[in-house]
């Protein structure tokens, strides 16, 4: 059986190689990525390393040749961009006869009101269309996106929100990364959709959390859509970014993130790492001391 994992040089490709060499021979684990110069530490550990770019649909074809279980990792980049490069990867995996393909998707993809949303439910459909068994990992939220509020917080700023009581499923990359491995070496996964989302929290949670972290009371303020776009604005985000920062604290507000499900715990045989243990992870990353 041949496991093939895309955008293995990207952060949490790389975790779910690893993760999967834990448990299958490397010989079984190839990766597709755009720098195979950058995946040569994996190489010399006998994965197999092929160099593929969704922008080459005829190339990647090829590069899927062969492959038993696909998983596809979504990428970065505005919706129309993300949105075809995805497809060619879908079109290339079906041209290829892969067996299975797994996917990174975001959580209710089918309805979500987040600006991403539209290139995910675009995404699924074309997947299904395939005709090859798949499974559709939709991943809640990370708690890496928060780096820039959490570096504010901890040089004394306030958190700064319009998302009101909106509840979002924050966890580490690292847990995505291990029950995405998991459902690549297991079995029983074929046309599932699994919600990743594990207990919810509202950015007042985070707050009171990070307060116990830091050991000092984090204030929250509460701001219409305006003021968290000015607030953000002036901790440094960049103009073109603060419509998009905006429209996710709208979306959440909403509840575009406030999923109940037990498919995170059961896909990774354990509990989703809990909120303060994250925040120290996140903090340590950025050298503050809690
Ligand atoms: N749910 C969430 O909270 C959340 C947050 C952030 C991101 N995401 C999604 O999750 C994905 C993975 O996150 P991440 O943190 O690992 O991001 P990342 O480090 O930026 O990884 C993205 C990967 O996509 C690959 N890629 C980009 N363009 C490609 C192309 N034309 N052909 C093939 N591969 C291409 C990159 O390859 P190279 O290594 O060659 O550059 C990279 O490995 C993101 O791309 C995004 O869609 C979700």
């Amino acid at each position: 059986m041949k496991i093939l994992v895309t955008g293995a040089n990207g952060h949490l490709g790389s975790k779910v190689v690893e993760h999967l060499l834990a448990t299958v021979p490397a010989k079984n684990v190839a990766v597709s990525v755009r720098d195979p110069g950058k995946a040569a530490a994996l190489g010399a550990r006998g994965v197999e390393i092929r160099k593929g770019d969704f922008e080459d649909p005829v190339s990647l074809a090829n590069v899927f040749a062969g492959i038993d279980r696909l998983l596809i990792i979504s990428v970065m980049g505005d919706n129309e961009t993300r949105t075809r490069l995805h497809l060619n990867a879908v079109a290339a995996a079906k041209k290829a006869k892969v067996g299975y393909l797994a996917y990174t998707s975001l959580a209710k993809a089918d309805s979500s009101t987040l600006w991403l949303g539209e290139v995910h439910r675009a995404t699924e459909k074309a997947i299904r269309e395939t005709g090859i068994p798949y499974t559709l990992l939709r991943n809640n939220w990370y708690i890496e996106n928060e780096l820039d509020l959490i570096q504010s917080i901890a040089s004394g700023g306030p958190l700064v929100t319009s998302a009101g009581n909106g509840r979002v499923s924050w966890a580490p990359r690292a847990d995505y990364a291990l029950a995405a491995a998991n459902v690549l070496s297991g079995s029983g996964h074929e046309n599932k959709t699994y919600e990743l989302s594990g207990p919810s929290a509202t950015y007042m949670d985070l707050a009171a959390a990070l307060s116990k972290v830091l050991g000092r009371e984090v204030p929250v303020r509460q701001a219409d859509d305006n003021a968290l776009g000015t607030a953000l604005a002036g901790m440094g985000v960049p103009h073109e970014m603060i419509p998009f920062a905006v429209g996710i604290h709208a979306a959440i507000r909403q509840g575009a993130l406030d999923v109940k499900s037990k498919d995170f715990e059961t896909l990774l045989r354990r509990s989703v790492t809990p909120l303060k243990s994250q925040l120290e992870s996140v903090l340590k990353g950025l050298s503050v001391s809690a």
